[in-house]
C-alpha cells in the first residue's frame, strides 16, 4: 500500500530528473514493482535515464502492453497511425510481413484487429528477434537476418502486405535525440543514413520481387521526407501515395506493386 506522501515523493524525484510525465511515470512504476525493493531499484534506473518501458519491461501500443527488452526499440504512439493504415489496407487471411518489427507491436496488434491473418516477422538485431519470438508466438513466425533476406524464400512474389518501420533518422540528426532515444536502444534502430531513407530506398527496391501483384508496401517517415520517399517508391515500381495523421504528426507512404 503506497501513502499519497510516497506518491508525491516519487513524483518530485522523477520531476526532478527531468521526466515531464512524472505523474503518469509514478503511477506506471508504483503498478509494476512487486514490492519496496524492485520500486527502489525500477526508480534508480529511471533516474539514471533507461526509458520507462526498459524499466519496466513493456510499453503501451494500440491499447495493450508489448514486452519491450533492454536494447529493442520502444515503439511509438505516433507508429499507431502506420497500424491504422495497415489495418485499413489488409483483408482477412492476407499474407503480411511486418519487416524491421523491433519488439513486434506492430504484428501484434495487426494479429488482434484483422482474422486469420498469416503473419511473418523479422528483424537484424538479436535482441530484437529474441523479444518479437517471444511475444508472437503462436501469432507470427519470427525471422533473424537483413531485411528481405531474412524471409523463407517461398514468400516471393506472394507477400499481401509488408509492414516497414524501417529507421527513418538522419545520421546527423541522431545525436539530436531525446536521451532515452539515444543513449538506451542501438544507433541501428534509428539511424536512416545520410537522408534518414537509406533503409527505406533499400526495402523498395526488394519489395516489387516480394509483393504480390497489388500487395502494398507500408512505411512510417518524416513529413519532410514525404516528397522523396513518395519518389523512390515510384522509381522501384510501385504507385504511392501518403496518408497523414495531424493529430499523431504521422506520416505513411504507401506503395502499390502494379
Ligand atoms: C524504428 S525501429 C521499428 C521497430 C518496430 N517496427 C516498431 O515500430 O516499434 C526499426 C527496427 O529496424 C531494425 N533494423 C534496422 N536495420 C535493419 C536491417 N537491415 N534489417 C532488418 N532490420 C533492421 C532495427 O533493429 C529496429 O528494430
Amino acid at each position: 500500500m503506497t501513502s499519497s506522501a510516497d506518491l508525491d515523493t516519487l513524483v518530485q524525484r522523477l520531476r526532478a530528473a527531468g521526466c515531464v510525465f512524472a505523474e503518469e511515470e509514478a503511477d506506471v512504476l508504483l503498478a509494476s514493482a512487486g514490492d519496496g525493493a524492485e520500486l527502489e531499484r525500477m526508480v534508480a534506473d529511471r533516474l539514471a535515464g533507461v526509458p520507462l518501458e526498459h524499466v519496466v519491461g513493456w510499453a503501451s501500443f494500440a491499447g495493450s502492453r508489448v514486452p519491450v527488452r533492454p536494447g529493442v526499440f520502444v515503439p511509438r504512439r505516433r507508429t499507431e497511425h502506420l497500424l491504422a493504415v495497415a489495418v485499413g489496407l489488409t483483408r482477412p487471411g492476407e499474407l503480411v510481413v511486418d519487416l524491421c518489427c523491433g519488439s513486434g507491436a506492430i504484428a501484434l496488434a495487426l494479429h488482434a484487429a484483422v482474422p486469420d491473418l498469416r503473419l511473418h516477422a523479422s528483424d537484424l538485431q538479436p535482441e530484437a528477434v529474441a523479444c518479437a519470438a517471444d511475444t508472437l508466438a503462436g501469432i507470427a513466425a519470427v525471422h533473424a537476418g537483413d531485411l528481405f533476406d531474412a524471409l523463407p524464400a517461398d514468400l516471393r512474389g506472394r507477400v499481401d502486405v509488408v509492414v516497414a518501420n524501417v529507421p527513418y533518422v538522419p545520421t546527423a540528426a541522431v545525436p539530436l535525440l531525446p536521451r532515452d532515444a539515444r543513449e538506451h536502444v542501438a544507433p541501428m534502430t534509428v539511424d536512416g543514413g545520410a537522408d534518414g531513407l537509406a533503409v527505406l530506398r533499400r526495402v523498395a527496391a526488394e519489395a516489387t520481387d516480394w509483393l504480390a501483384p497489388g500487395g502494398r508496401l507500408l512505411s512510417e517517415v518524416a513529413e519532410d521526407q514525404v516528397p522523396p520517399a513518395l519518389a523512390l517508391l515510384e522509381a522501384s515500381g510501385l504507385r504511392a501515395r501518403v496518408c497523414e495523421d495531424e493529430e499523431l504528426d504521422a506520416h505513411v507512404v504507401v506503395g502499390r506493386s502494379v
